[in-house]
């Protein structure tokens, strides 16, 4: 699916926003100091990567450089960081790849001479030749990344007497793998460039942006431009932007966006993760309002294929699995479903005949990309259900249904897996010829989101909280629907609480990891009205070792030590289900001292395999 010129603007933003990548970089040019402008711009990039940081500014024909490792705020107080010379600069927050966590690995990277500084989002899979070649004429490298040999490259094409931005493009051709640079040198000449990995360019009065997404400009201009993949763009008396593949100079559109720079802020909440939890209801309720003839579409397409997968990684892949309920369940259509990462084995069960439907908040996955190109090699359609309207998989899917939950900053994917089961369920209902039954399902669904949300519901699941916080291990067991809804409450407890949570399919338990319930072992039991009597024996069997029974589901049951009661929602039970375990994810991280928004280790979205 192509973008057209006449984007839709709201998709654009979503696109850039909770869109690929880990890192944030942004470049300023204009007639202001562009230290404070970089600080501020970096502080909102930083939720796509935190594990160091720097500026570079150009005063005098000379770089002005300041990095560290650390998050922005604890080198900030070190270094000053918005106390740079300078017009014009450069910025980034890091999330490594290559070389470890320090502050000689730390962006922005000089070249050799200091004449040219870059910043760098992504990963340069031929770095090591290109290192080689250029120690072997005499360039200095000073980190272990992939990304010094971009202003190495650069320099060596300026010695041999082609200008800057020249020199930039021939060092690019060179690049096998995925970027998105700015690079600046002592004259304050920019040039910025993507490939494989977000880059928009902002344009104020006077004065340039170059930024991983939007948030990172927006409180200084609505003006963007979105730029398309191998696009290189220069200040250059103006701004020119040039396709390396085309060869040419090429124009792109100036988007309006419609987002202020309020919304992707945390506003009076303490942490993203929680802002987006407490949006739900908002987002489900929208998504009942949607045109429905993209479900439709989609609908046909699912009903005329012979053989479909569904793919995904991680929390989309639990959105997935809980599809793969929803289609046996109401639509009786076979899908089959298979981790992104694992589906290259399973494509030869593809024809020209078969559908794959991915799913991915920013569809930029490496893993998910790499199925979908697996399946299309098979000659199969592709149809993706996406955050991210201008992203590569709705880019190179036939058709693409975007669910518009708005900006999700938090790394951790709250209301975006709630609009993945929204859609596929409307989808499941669709195939059953009831699309008004689901609708009226997912209001009343997206209503009781709000009472899930209120300060008391929140309140009764923090002492829940409060009683696990120190607990070493937590098992999650659920029965058909609920069994994808356990695998993600345990995913998110894990990923920012870092408690040790495991899920089980209830019958699956008494297979082996009974073994390690014993005296007090929490458990956390998922009811419904169709599994209640099946849960009840895994039920007994966990609370026969001693385990502290945790219930969540329409009724209490006298074996549970605690209940969470949430109403019996029938097919979008996985809906309203988790939102009390977003929520108990979310206070276990703050009574345990964890980062809710920024757990380590972890990126907003994985474009590596
Ligand atoms: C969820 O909180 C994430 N940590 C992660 O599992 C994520 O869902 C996965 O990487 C897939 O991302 P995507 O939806 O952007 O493809
Ligand atoms: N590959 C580069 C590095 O490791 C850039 C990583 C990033 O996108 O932050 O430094």
């Amino acid at each position: 699916m192509q973008r057209s010129g006449q984007k839709n603007l709201e998709a654009c933003f979503y696109s850039f926003i909770g869109a690929k990548n880990m890192c944030g970089i942004i470049g300023y040019s204009g007639n202001r100091e562009a230290a404070p402008i970089l600080f501020s711009g970096l502080k909102n990039l930083e939720y796509r990567g935190y594990d160091s940081c720097g500026i570079a500014t150009v005063h005098g024909n000379a770089l002005h450089l300041k990095k560290d490792a650390g998050k922005i705020d604890e080198v900030h107080k070190k270094l000053s960081l918005d106390a740079l010379p300078g017009k014009c600069g450069i910025a980034h927050t890091r999330w490594a790849t290559h070389g470890s966590v320090t502050k000689e690995n730390a962006h922005p990277h000089l070249s050799s001479s200091g004449k040219i500084a870059v910043v760098h989002n992504g990963i340069i899979e031929n770095f090591q030749k290109q290192k080689d070649f250029l120690t072997s004429k005499g360039f200095v490298f000073n980190s272990d990344t992939d990304t010094e040999v971009i202003p190495n490259m650069m320099e060596y094409h300026m010695k041999k007497g082609y200008d800057f931005i020249e020199a930039a493009k021939r060092s690019l051709k060179h690049m096998e793998g995925q970027y998105a640079i700015v690079a600046v040198n002592d004259e304050g000449r920019m040039v910025a460039a993507r490939k494989e990995a977000p880059l928009v360019v902002g344009v104020g009065n006077g004065e340039y942006f170059f930024a991983s997404d939007v948030t990172a400009f927006l409180e200084h201009t609505k003006n963007a431009i979105f730029l398309e993949e191998n696009d290189l763009a220069a200040i250059d008396g103006g701004l020119k932007i040039f396709n390396l593949d085309k060869n040419e100079f090429v124009e792109r559109p100036v988007s309006k966006i419609q987002w202020d720079a309020e919304q992707a802020r945390k506003g009076n909440f303490d942490h993203f993760f929680l802002k987006e939890i407490m949006e739900q209801a908002e987002v489900i309720e929208r998504i009942s309002k949607m045109d429905m003839k993209i479900i439709k579409e989609i609908a046909a397409e699912i009903r005329k294929a012979k053989g479909i997968f569904i793919v995904a990684c991680g929390t989309a892949s639990y959105a997935c699995m809980t599809g793969l309920y929803l289609f046996s369940k109401i639509a009786k259509t076979h899908i089959n479903f298979c981790l992104a990462s694992e589906f290259r084995h399973f494509k030869h069960f593809l024809s020209d005949k078969s559908l794959i439907i991915s799913v991915s908040q920013s569809g930029e996955t490496a893993d998910t990309l790499s199925a979908i190109r697996a399946a299309k090699s098979m000659g199969a359609k592709v149809i993706s259900i996406t955050n991210s309207e201008g992203s590569s998989l709705a880019r190179e899917s036939d058709r693409a249904i975007v669910h518009r939950a708005g900006p999700e900053i938090a790394v951790n994917a709250t209301k975006t897996y709630t609009s993945q089961l929204a859609v596929l369920s409307l989808l499941a209902y669709e195939l059953d010829n009831r699309l008004d039954d689901g609708l009226e399902e997912l209001r009343d669904a997206s209503r009781y989101i709000y009472y899930l949300t209120s300060d008391n519901a929140r309140k009764f699941v923090k002492g829940l909280a409060e009683i696990l916080k120190d607990k070493e291990h937590l098992y999650l067991i659920g029965k058909g629907l609920q069994y994808p809804t356990a695998l993600e409450a345990a995913l998110k407890i894990k990923e920012i609480s870092y408690i040790h949570a495991e899920a089980f399919a209830a019958g699956e338990l008494k297979h082996g990891t009974l073994a390690l319930v014993s005296e007090g072992t929490p458990c956390i039991a998922f009811t419904s009205e169709e599994t209640e009597s099946e849960m009840l024996n895994s039920i007994m069997e966990v609370k026969a070792r001693g385990a502290f029974v945790i219930g969540i589901g329409p009724k209490r049951s006298r074996a549970f030590d605690f209940f969470i009661k949430v109403h019996e929602a029938g097919d979008f039970n996985p809906i309203v289900q988790i939102i009390p375990m977003q929520i108990l994810a979310y206070q276990l991280a703050l009574l345990r001292g964890c980062d809710p928004d920024k757990p380590r280790n972890l990126a907003k979205s994985v474009v590596v395999k």
